[in-house]
């Protein structure tokens, strides 16, 4: 299972990098904002940053509606460094895009995915990730685990490639649950990642085999 940070702060992905297991980094507009990056060239810039931190897969979303908006902007992205994945939104000019650059080697990211339907449109359009959005669901009293379960079952029927990425993690439950389900990879705040780390029996039994290695060797 991959591990993304979905997360446009520089100090969050650097944390999680430095723990070594880190494959990813989502964004979308609303994480940039909340970082106050704004402007073209800000953002592009943005996305080097990122990219220079880390190894693996950066998403970057367009903000266009319109097949040739998003197109454009897609090539731009995508032009700014290897690592990038076109991220585009589960709407009809949105699956032309994705068509678009998949036909092109051009990796893509379709995202705002709340239905078995939707993800079956992205993996017919070729795909890299598909980007099913867990929290949101829950958050309307509906099992966003079903649909990583109803979607892996489509994509494993047929041999789709396209990679289910769980996205809008909240907690580390969502990725344990994620990773029983068989989900490709898991987006989420560090938090969700750091959090899988903690046991209190771990930190009792560290402080113990401390204490008695400290009284034998006084
Ligand atoms: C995914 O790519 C999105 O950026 C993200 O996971 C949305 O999460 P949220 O519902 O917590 O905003």
């Amino acid at each position: 299972m991959k591990f993304f940070i979905d997360t446009a702060n520089l100090n969050d992905i650097a944390e999680a990098q430095a723990l070594g297991v880190l494959d990813g980094v989502t964004t979308n507009p609303s994480l940039m904002a909340k970082e106050g990056i704004s402007g073209a060239e800000n953002i592009l810039a943005h996305y080097q940053k990122i990219c220079d931190l880390v190894e693996g897969d950066v998403s970057a979303e367009v903000i266009s509606t319109d097949f040739e908006g998003m197109v454009k902007e897609g090539e731009a992205l995508a032009a700014l460094h290897p690592q990038i994945v076109v991220k585009l939104p589960m709407i009809a000019d949105g699956v032309k895009a994705c068509k678009y650059f998949s036909d092109k080697g051009i990796r893509t990211n379709v995202t705002l995915v709340f239905s078995a339907g939707q993800a079956l449109l992205a993996a017919k359009a070729g795909a890299t990730y598909v980007s099913p959005f867990l929290g949101r669901l829950d958050d309307i009293s509906t099992d966003g685990l079903n649909l990583i379960h109803e979607i892996r079952t489509i994509y494993d029927n047929y041999g789709f490639q396209t990679q289910i990425l769980a996205a809008s993690i909240r907690n580390t439950m969502h990725v344990i649950n994620c990773a029983k389900l068989g989900s490709d990879v898991m987006t989420g705040p560090l938090s969700s990642i750091t959090g899988l780390l903690k046991h209190p029996l771990t930190d009792s039994g560290l402080a113990k085999f401390l204490e008695d290695y400290n009284k034998s060797n006084q």
